[in-house]
């Protein structure tokens, strides 16, 4: 499978409809297929539903790779990392985007919508989605990471 042939699950709350949709367009523009679950207004939602639905989406393999926002990006990652299988990362720049692929094999982005721009996130998005995880070392500590899942 190349990168642009993955399906890209994208989720948010009230505070990031328009950064969600910026994302959306972009990325769909460079050939990967989207799977916005929304919220599509902009009334008060819970962030943790949001998380675990597209979360829910990246642990079944319905797709590839997810990216959640909410006001902070905190939130909604908090949620997404309760998920089996997921590994999730806030980022407000592109180094951490990059490294949280190649080292941490994350499977979802989350951004703050109230933390960044939106050039500045499109940015983060192509630095997260460009990146290939490295493997060798970094695949033992992330078997680490799924081990914790057992003793929780
Ligand atoms: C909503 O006001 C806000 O709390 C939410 O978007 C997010 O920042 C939570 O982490």
């Amino acid at each position: 499978m190349t990168m642009n042939t993955k399906r890209i699950v994208l989720s948010s709350d009230h505070a990031a409809i328009d950064l969600r949709q910026a994302i959306a367009a972009h990325v769909a523009a460079k050939g990967f297929e989207i799977v916005d679950i929304g919220p599509v207004t902009t009334e008060s939602t819970d962030y943790p539903k949001h998380g675990e639905a597209a979360a829910r989406r990246v642990a079944s393999g319905d797709c590839a790779l997810g990216i959640i926002i909410c006001g902070t990006g905190q939130g909604i990652m908090m949620a997404a990392n309760k998920v089996r299988g997921i590994r999730c990362g806030v980022c407000s720049e592109t180094f951490s985007a990059r490294m949280i692929r190649a080292h941490n094999d994350a499977n979802m982005l989350a951004l703050g919508a109230r933390v960044v721009g939106t050039g500045l996130a499109l940015e983060i998005v192509d630095a997260f989605l460009a990146t290939e995880f490295e493997g060798g070392r970094h695949g033992r500590r992330v078997d680490m990471i799924a081990a914790l899942e057992d003793q929780a």
